[in-house]
């Protein structure tokens, strides 16, 4: 099955924003990563940028908030044209609360795991989630290595969205790149993200066609 593609703008070229997201408009999403310095060691964008980019492409908004208490900043994000909202769940004490503010905002709601983290806590939120988003790396910085440790988990969650018949997303993001893409939708990942490996392509839309399978 193929996967849908979000590259991830931190590895684009800031400056040039808007010309950087229309060499990847043959994908199917935006991914934005958010950190705040505090959840993970570095410091991105925030809703300014999000706007910026929303006003520069046509593509869905995939915001990825890498930032403790994330329930504050929600309607900023929605705000600025996020249509994707995914929270990490080790920033979350009141996960299903968070779950449902996305939701009130409109946007789609996204849950990620860190490397670390079992899809266990995930147990009895599944059924309200849109997406789960699968970390491969550990999050705060583009062009890691993936973690092999993660492929089955991903296994697992697809094996219990499919048991439900839920329509849950299972997103991939960190280290993902054409040699491997095949790997982690065979093993149920729905949606792909691609920072280095898109932006460092000298031909971005050849580099998400393979990614896509
Ligand atoms: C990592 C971010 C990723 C990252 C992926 O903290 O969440 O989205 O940009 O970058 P690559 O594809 O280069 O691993
Ligand atoms: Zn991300």
């Amino acid at each position: 099955m193929p996967a849908l593609v979000a590259p991830s703008i931190l590895s684009a070229d800031f400056a040039r924003l808007g010309a950087e997201l229309d060499t990847i408009a043959s994908a199917d999403w935006v991914h934005v990563d958010v950190m705040d310095g505090r959840f993970v060691p570095n410091i991105t964008i925030g809703p300014l940028v999000v706007e910026a980019a929303k006003r520069s492409t046509k593509l869905p908004l995939d915001v990825h908030l890498m930032i403790v208490e994330p329930d504050r900043y929600l309607e900023d994000f929605r705000r600025a044209g996020a249509d994707w909202i995914t929270v990490h769940a080790e920033a979350c004490t009141h996960l299903d609360r968070s779950i449902q503010a996305i939701h009130a905002t409109g946007a789609k709601a996204g849950v990620a795991l860190n490397p670390h983290s079992s899809e266990q806590p995930l147990d009895y939120v599944l059924e309200t989630l849109d997406l789960v988003l699968v970390m491969s790396v550990n999050p705060g910085f583009g062009g890691q290595s993936l973690i092999e440790r993660v492929f089955p988990k991903i296994e697992r969650l697809a094996t219990a969205i499919q048991k439900r018949g839920l329509k849950t997303l299972i997103e991939v993001d960190g280290g993902v790149k054409p040699a491997n893409a095949q790997r982690f939708r065979d093993a149920g990942a729905n949606v792909l993200v691609a920072g280095s490996a898109v932006f460092s392509a000298t031909d971005r839309a050849a580099a998400i066609a393979a990614i896509r399978g």
